[in-house]
């Protein structure tokens, strides 16, 4: 079975978990506290979130993303509604017996067979995405089940993608084996109250503050360089979707969609907006960022320690933590002196 965090994904914290809880205690005794609410603006993975579900003084929680198979993986794992776990595994059954040399030619393996996955491998992951469809639209699974089916259906196919961890480009002059199985995830108990968003960050913030929600965490963790989640993980955004749109390029990425303001030069800007409307909200922001600067410049930071320590200290008391931490890279650049920063404000508001 995969657990939330059986996931590559660049930038997750689930290494870092340990220090982020430290930081937080140190400034906020949350052991002292009950029913206290905490918000993932930039949930990635949900790893975080994941962690302080298990924290019994947590009773709400926020879980944001933009991205199609973030939010379907959120569904999947952290929604309470009802399911049947005994159909799920009928259908594990059935999706794990199936043969790929009956199974016809479709968009998956058409276009990804013999590059991401290998020509059987694409064509079971085509097959079992067309019946979870089906499956939905002839009410034979409710949308719990969906979604948990389809997480389970992007878990597996990551699992096995020839890739070095993301999807801009897939490894070339190998014999692809045919290597993949369907696998249930597991998903999570919790007796917290779990809202799920698929919003830009900023557009949620606003909308939170205007409702005036009272939130205890707020836990900010954006993308750090020019590197575009959206076009690092197209292929399980295309997979969620399955809306079968027209691919370019040798990585076959659609249309791009969902870019991110933290990726460009106006990330500051993003940035002071959304510190700006969540110390409306949140009593505590505890912001993480990489100050990764490499040989390539699409891998520099956007964003310096200044400008966000700036930015923070203009809406409360401020502290910066450093911890040494194991880039992310694909191998070719080095990352010398990554260091992870721990970011921990206290907003105003009582
Ligand atoms: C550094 S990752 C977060 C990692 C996460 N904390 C974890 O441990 O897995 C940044 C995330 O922000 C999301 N993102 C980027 N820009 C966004 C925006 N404007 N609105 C919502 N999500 C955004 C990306 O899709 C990505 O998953």
């Amino acid at each position: 079975m995969f657990h939330l965090s059986s996931r590559r994904y660049t930038g997750a914290k689930t290494k870092l978990l340990n220090n982020i809880d430290l930081v937080i205690l140190k400034h906020f005794d949350y052991t002292k506290h009950k029913g206290l609410s905490f918000f993932d603006v930039f949930a990635g993975t949900g790893v975080v979130s994941e962690f302080f579900t298990k924290k019994p003084e947590f009773r709400h929680f926020i879980i944001n993303d933009f991205l199609y198979a973030n939010y379907v993986i959120y569904q999947g794992f952290f929604s309470q509604k009802s399911f049947s776990y005994k159909k799920l595994q009928a259908y594990c059954k059935e999706y794990q017996s199936l043969n790929p040399k009956q199974i016809k030619e479709n968009y998956y393996s058409k276009h990804f067979g013999d590059k991401f996955f290998s020509h059987n491998d694409s064509k079971l992951i085509g097959e079992i995405r067309e019946n979870l469809d089906l499956l939905l639209g002839k009410k034979h699974i409710n949308q719990k089940e969906f979604t948990l089916l389809l997480a389970s259906l992007l878990y597996s196919a990551d699992r096995v993608a020839n890739t070095v961890g993301h999807y801009d480009a897939y490894r070339k002059n190998i014999i692809l084996q045919d290597r993949f199985k369907f696998t249930l995830i597991e998903p999570l108990k919790s007796k917290a109250e779990i809202e799920i968003f698929r919003e830009d960050s900023n557009a949620l913030a606003k909308r939170l503050r205007e409702e005036q929600r009272n939130i205890d965490i707020a836990f900010i963790d954006p993308p750090y360089n020019s590197r575009q989640y959206s076009r690092f993980y197209h292929l399980l955004e295309n997979l969620s979707q399955n809306k079968k749109p027209k691919l370019y390029g040798v990585a076959l990425k659609p249309e791009p969609e969902n870019l991110s303001r933290y990726c460009k030069i106006e990330a500051k800007e993003a940035f002071r907006d959304l510190i700006e409307n969540l110390s409306k909200i949140a009593k505590i922001l505890v912001v993480t960022y990489n100050n990764t600067y490499g040989a390539n410049a699409r891998s520099n930071a956007r964003l310096n320690d200044k400008e966000i320590k700036n930015i923070l200290e203009s809406i409360g008391k401020t502290s910066l933590y450093e911890f040494k931490f194991k880039a992310f890279s694909s191998g070719k650049t080095d990352f010398k002196n990554h260091k992870e920063r721990i970011f921990i404000c206290q907003t105003l508001i009582k």
